[in-house]
Formats: structure tokens, sequence, C-alpha cells
């Protein structure tokens, strides 16, 4: 009877440890953004490929649109392994004290994604991801989104229309001294809080690229988008080093090779869902849209470049050098 209990019991043992041994790996990956965006459509991406890869042993969850963590939030969960991955804006590092990153966010350093990709793939790119490590971060990619149009209640054709506004931005200081260079008033706030905020006045506008501002619904409460390309946003996929460096290396291996397929996916993908979200806005009639003539465009780059040079200390010179050397850019041209 003795023996018979204990065979049960050891049986039983054994099946919980199989099933334990069975257990998908879970990954969380949290995001800010609506799933029909170039971020959310690549998070999506990832997590089929990572799944098929890894035959199930992997299992992503993807949390789009602030579900699970706002802005903020998520980066403290990421650090303290409450969600294994996301992939903030490169403009929302600096809180967590890797301020070089808002070199991504200087008016007018990039022309257009090849000079961008340029950077991203190149020494300054990879050194600025490593620079995460220390935060127990690794970075694993870089995702586009696109190019930023600016959005208010009032036609804004000139850098002087912007003055008084208060606009919306995301958590970087160059951000916040771009707006100041045109005279507005720049306030941070989460991504999810901005659209009830245009909404009711607590901000005047805003700047985004297309696919952000037509998914969360901001040019149903923006009357003027003006398509100023004045600055570019994108992302850095990052990873809790402790979490990443403790899977077993062929799962590692597998969910590399999906990150670096989900990544030249979302960089495919990016101009065209852009464009595509401006012309469903167009279409909507509730935003007109005003395209620059190239004296005004070069008004709004002559006001706003001028920042380069106030952040210098901020993000390093030698690092905006760099980045100068790359693209060829030459703010004495203006
Ligand atoms: C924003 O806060 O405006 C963007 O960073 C949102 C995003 O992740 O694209």
């Amino acid at each position: 009877m003795r023996m018979r209990a204990l065979l049960i019991g050891l049986t039983a043992a054994t099946f919980s440890l199989l099933a334990f041994a069975q257990q998908p790996i879970v990954i969380k990956f949290s995001h800010v953004v609506a799933s029909d965006t170039p971020k959310g459509k690549a998070a999506d991406f990832f997590k089929q490929k990572a799944e098929e890869l890894t035959k199930g042993r992997v299992k992503v969850e993807v949390y789009p649109n602030s579900t699970l963590y706002k802005d903020k939030e998520e980066m403290e969960a990421l650090q303290l392994g409450a969600v294994q991955m996301l992939a903030p804006s490169l403009a929302k590092f600096g809180p967590l004290g890797v301020k070089e990153f808002e070199l991504f966010d200087l008016p007018f350093i990039f022309d257009n994604y090849e000079e961008l990709h340029r950077v991203t793939t190149g020494p300054v790119g990879k050194a600025l991801l490593k620079k995460l490590e220390s935060k127990g971060i690794l970075g694993l990619a870089y995702w586009d989104n696109g190019f930023k149009v600016m959005s208010a209640n009032k036609p804004l054709r000139t850098p002087e229309d912007m003055k008084g506004l208060k606009m919306r931005i995301q958590s970087s200081n160059v951000l916040d001294a771009q707006m100041r260079a045109v005279g507005a008033l720049p306030q941070k706030m989460a991504f999810s809080e901005v659209y009830q905020a245009l909404q009711t006045g607590v901000v005047d506008g805003t700047e985004n690229p297309p696919s952000n501002l037509y998914t969360q619904k901001m040019h149903e409460v923006q009357k003027y988008v003006t398509l100023s390309d004045h600055g570019y946003l994108g992302y850095a996929v990052i990873v809790n080093k402790k979490f990443w460096e403790g899977l077993p290396a062929d799962i590692r291996q597998q969910l590399e090779t999906a990150m670096e397929q989900a990544t030249r996916y979302a960089n495919q993908i990016a101009k065209v869902e852009n464009d595509q979200a401006l012309e469903a806005v167009k279409k909507s009639g509730k935003s007109e849209i005003i395209t620059l003539t190239p004296e005004q465009k070069r008004a709004w780059k002559k006001a706003m470049v001028k920042v380069h040079e106030q952040m210098a200390d901020r993000i390093g010179k030698e690092l905006i050098e760099a980045v100068y050397k790359e693209t060829g850019f030459d703010p004495k041209s203006l």
C-alpha cells in the first residue's frame, strides 16, 4: 500500500517536473504605440518569428498602446525584470542617464533614412547601444519610425508661428531646446496622455511622425499639420541584460535571428507606413496639411539648428561631429 502511494507520488512529481521543463520562456514586450504602426507591426513580426524559430519554446507577449506600462514606468519595469523587452523612442533615454541618445533628436541633423542608417549601423550607433550595459540593459537593434510633422490649431508656416504655443514633447532636453529655439513652451508628457491633452487644450500642439499622429487620432483634435520633417523619431530595441544572458545559448541565437529579421522588416515598412498614414490624415479632412516652400523650410532650419551647438555639452561635441562626418551635414552652410 505504502509502496503504491510512493509510486503514485513519484509519478506525479515526474509529470509536474516535465510540465515545468516544457513551460515556454515568456518574453513580455511592452510598447506605447498602436499595433498598426511601424513599431507595433515590427513587434508582432518579432513575436511570430521568435515563436516559429524556437518552435514554441519561447512565447512573446506583446502589450501595445501603454496597456501594460507607460513611458517612464516601462523603463523601470525593464530594469526590474517585470518586462523583458521594450522599444522606446531614442528620445526617452535621458531619464535613464544615457543622454547621448538625444543626438537623434537634434533638429535637421538627418535629411533622410539613408543618412540615419549610416549612423545607426556604424560605430556611433554601436557605441551608443553599448552605453546601456551599465544600466543592466542590452541594446539589440534600431527600428525606424520616421520624420516628424508639427501640428497645432493654427497654421504653422514660419518658425515665428510657434511663438507662445504649448507644445507636447517626449522626455528629451534636446527637444525642449528645439521648441524654445522657436519661442514655443515645451511640455514633457507621456505618449499615452497626448490625445487628451490636445483635446482639452492642456497643450496647443505636438510633433510626431504621421503614423503616430494618425493612429492616436491626434489629427482629429489638431486643425493643422505642417510637413516640416524637422527631426527624426526612431527606436532602440532593448532587453533586460540578466534575462538575455541567462537564456540557453541555442534559444538566444534563434531570438537574435528573429530580431535581425524583425529589424529588416521594421526598417522596410516604416516609410510606407508613414506615407499611408499621411494619406489617411489628408483623406479624413480633419486637419489641413501644410507644405512648406523651400524658403520657409530654410527659415525653420536656420532657427532650429543652433540647438546643435547649445546641446554639444550634453551630447558630446565629438559625437555630433562624428555624425556630421557620416552624413555630410555642415551647420555653417545655412
Ligand atoms: C512619443 O512619445 O511621441 C513617441 O515616442 C511614441 C513612440 O513610441 O513612437
